[in-house]
């Protein structure tokens, strides 16, 4: 995948909360290709803050078929581009965009019907409401399923949209969950823990064949939801994105006491890079750009999948992966950002998909 970012004209900036805008994208006949995108993917936007190049992913929160490229964005404290994002951007300002990328994904099919489960938390809720959407907008048969945790109504996102869309289809259950505003039941008041969790499998999927399980949020939440899952024997229907970067993943080095001192060759857009890197330097994206690359990256925490690349030659550890599918792995994927080789030669392509 290129690093190219393309520049798109603001056309909306929406408030959603006190601490959350929404932000959608102008996209002209000649880039419309480009940014088509599938139900759950990001976009990485960049911006020069302060003369400081700053660069995140956001999850895309509207549906393949509304025909609109939108975001949320939810201000986190000290955060730089969020706060940006929710005081200075307006309509009309232009952005620094790169296409849609990320496999959280669902591919919703008008012959298929199946029964969805998705859990969100805070800002997990924006690649969700794509899905949720894209599902009912295409599958009359399937019905969804969707616990949301927020601290409170007024904080919850999307709201009058999932309000919306749980009116529109009965085959959409919704449910809220909020910690800081008493609701009068224990079962919705609280975070999503793993009573919240048994609670709602036994009152409402127990006696369905699931189709897929989705959740994001925090790490805490997804753990949960994975290990509970795991005890019904459906972890291979669990499909999950972490919004948050883990504490202490920052570009780990491995660590199993061999260093290899190798010869590393990365390739993209068809040029070729070439340097020395050992085990326990700096990870493959960072030696790439220390030396001239132009590759793409956003959260450098091994959570946003921007820097995926596939190794064609030689073996290379990765720190940490919350991105990358089993699948993947398998065929040779790596983050590169997480990435640090282990043989004496390695050739790494973002080119390839
Ligand atoms: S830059 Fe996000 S996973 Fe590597």
């Amino acid at each position: 995948m290129s690093a190219t970012f393309h520049h798109l004209n603001i056309a909306d900036v929406r408030r959603e909360t006190a601490d959350t805008v929404s932000i959608a994208f102008e996209l002209k006949a000649e880039n419309e290709a480009d940014f088509k995108f599938i139900a759950g993917q990001y976009l990485t936007l960049k911006a020069d803050i302060k003369g400081e190049d700053v660069r995140r992913s956001y999850s895309i929160c509207s549906s393949p078929s509304q025909g609109e490229l939108r975001v949320a964005v939810k201000q986190v404290e000290g955060g730089k581009f969020s706060t940006y994002a929710n005081t200075e951007l307006a309509k009309g300002q232009t952005m620094e965009v790169m296409v849609p990328n990320g496999n959280f994904l669902v591919e919703p099919n008008a012959a298929k019907s199946g029964n969805y489960v998705f859990y969100a938390a805070g800002s997990g809720i924006t690649p969700i409401l794509s899905m949720i959407r894209s599902i009912l907008e295409t599958e009359a048969e399937s019905k969804v399923f969707l616990y949301y945790g927020n601290k409170s109504a007024e904080d919850t996102i999307f709201k009058t949209q999932l309000d919306e869309l749980a009116a529109q289809y009965s085959n959409f259950k919704l449910t809220y969950i909020l910690s800081r505003e008493d609701t009068g039941e224990s079962t919705t008041y609280g975070r999503i823990d793993e009573n919240k969790c048994s609670h709602f499998y036994d009152a409402d999927l127990a006696d369905l064949k699931i189709e897929g399980i989705y959740s994001c949020g925090p790490q805490e939440m997804i753990e949960m939801i994975k290990e509970f899952y795991i005890s019904k024997g459906l972890l291979h229907k669990v499909h999950f994105e972490l919004f948050t970067t883990p504490v202490a993943t920052e570009t780990e080095t491995v660590d199993d006491g061999v260093s290899v001192d190798s010869q590393v060759t990365v390739i993209i857009d068809d040029e070729e890079y070439e340097f020395e890197l050992s085990t326990d330097g700096p990870d493959i994206l960072q030696a790439a750009q220390d030396n001239d690359a132009d590759v793409p990256f956003s959260c450098k925490g091994g959570v946003c999948c921007t820097c995926r690349a596939k190794v064609l030659e030689g073996t290379v550890k990765m720190a940490v992966n919350f991105a990358l599918e089993e699948d993947e792995v398998a065929n040779g994927f790596i983050l590169t950002c997480q990435a640090h080789p282990t043989s004496e030669k390695v050739v790494v392509s973002y080119d390839e998909f």
